[in-house]
């Protein structure tokens, strides 16, 4: 009888995280390294949210909390819904989590069965085929190709809906390709899913502050009020304020559902950090500098870093529209040979290859489903993203 588990046969570890350690260990060898594998803010936590978590600490809120968080943070969470989403919530709609992920987590756990199908536009973020695997259900990947600006058509949701679907992942600005979807591309995906009442939405909002230019964020539930009692929002503090170390998460959505994400997480890990619930309230309820103050910094870097890489030979890398990722599609390097001697047959040996010859980590696109590609984060300082880019261009002019 063997040890593991069959679930856990067939998940695979966070190829990104792995980059990340890899970088590191040629790092501490001695190599001139340039991590672009990192998907977090560079930046420091603001000061009036650290601030609060130390007066945290010395008022003692150091115990237990309710499971799925404070009624202070629930109220805060309502609140920006309402303030930033026109999205009307109850506390009783609303739980917290562990970052993100584990809301996204509970909520597949609460709700698949085996043989339940949940739809995920590629490229992804690398743990929603894997977190759906591991709750038992079956991922439904759908190809969004750069063509279509890396997002999902109406015709792609019709063809993809079977009376098995469950779910429908759903998130812009997207990681890892930072496209976003105006409201008229959402709408046109909503009015399909109108049409399938057994099909619920759970939309990442993860990146809604980081947008760019004129572009206007949107969320399903928000664009077509029919939706608001099949669609679970999930959102954090982790990317909008710098806080990915703090791990706080939310979602709002259906009484039942969010009780039910509730009771996953009362046997798992009970209440996030009551430190960071704290922490999370100044950043929900307090000024929002931070947010403008950052999205005109990563604008400015997703400018440069798209200039330097389209004029790299072989590279051909779309503006996105927000997050702090960009995706360049890499078809005319394929089949050539690095001036290192690497024969570069997909775009797994064109990250290999860049990062032993060069020093500069990236993601390969196959680890979000959708290749020849990579993704690049750029939350870095421009000098590194500069050297980075230069870097890579030396790369493709070498490849023969
Ligand atoms: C699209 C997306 N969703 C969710 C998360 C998870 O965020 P958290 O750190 O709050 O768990 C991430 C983090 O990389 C992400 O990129």
């Amino acid at each position: 009888m063997p040890f593991l588990s069959d679930t856990l046969s067939r998940v695979k570890p966070s190829p990104t995280i792995a980059i990340t350690n890899k970088a590191r260990e040629l790092a501490e060898a001695g190599r001139d390294i340039i991590a672009l594998s990192a998907g977090e803010p560079d930046f420091d936590t603001p000061q009036n949210i650290k601030d609060a978590a130390k007066r945290a600490i010395d008022a003692g809120k150091t115990k237990y909390t309710a499971v799925d968080g404070t009624p202070a943070l629930k109220k805060a969470i309502c609140a920006k819904f309402s303030r930033e989403n026109g999205l009307d919530y109850t506390p009783a709609q609303v739980t917290v989590g562990t970052g993100g992920k584990q809301i996204l987590y509970n909520a597949l756990m609460a709700t698949l069965n085996p043989g339940d199908e949940v739809i995920i536009p590629a490229p992804y973020w690398v743990s929603y085929p894997d977190m759906v695997l591991l709750a038992g259900g079956t991922p439904v990947p759908v190809e969004c190709p750069a063509q279509t600006g890396y997002k999902l058509t109406a015709d792609q949701l019709e063809a993809a809906i079977t009376p098995k679907t469950k779910w429908f992942i759903f998130n812009s600005p997207s990681n890892p390709t930072g496209a976003g979807y105006t409201r008229d591309e959402l709408k046109a995906l909503t009015d399909v899913l109108l049409r399938h009442p057994h099909v619920w939405v759970m939309t990442d909002d993860m990146y809604e502050h980081l947008v760019f230019d004129d572009f206007e964020f949107v969320t399903p539930a928000q664009v077509e009020p029919g939706l608001y009692d099949r669609t679970l929002t999930c959102n954090g503090v982790s990317k909008a304020y710098a806080m990915t170390g703090w791990r706080i998460g939310y979602a709002a959505g259906p009484e039942a559902l969010i009780k039910a994400m509730g009771k996953v997480q009362s046997q798992s890990t009970s209440n996030p950090c009551s430190i960071s619930q704290e922490a999370a309230v100044e950043a929900l309820n307090g000024p929002q500098d931070y947010i403008r103050d950052s999205r005109a910094v990563f604008q400015r870097r997703r400018d440069l870093v798209v200039g330097l890489l389209n004029a790299a030979p072989g590279i051909r890398c779309p503006e996105p529209e927000g997050a702090f990722y960009v995706y360049p599609t890499i078809a005319d390097c394929i089949g050539k040979t690095s001036a290192g001697g690497t024969r570069i047959g997909n775009d797994e040996d064109f990250a290999t290859a860049l990062l032993e010859e060069t020093g500069v980590a990236v993601v390969f696109g196959a680890a979000f489903g959708l290749s020849p590609a990579f993704r690049i984060s750029y939350a870095t300082s421009d000098a590194q993203l500069t050297e980075a880019c230069r870097r890579i261009q030396t790369f493709c002019a070498g490849l023969k």
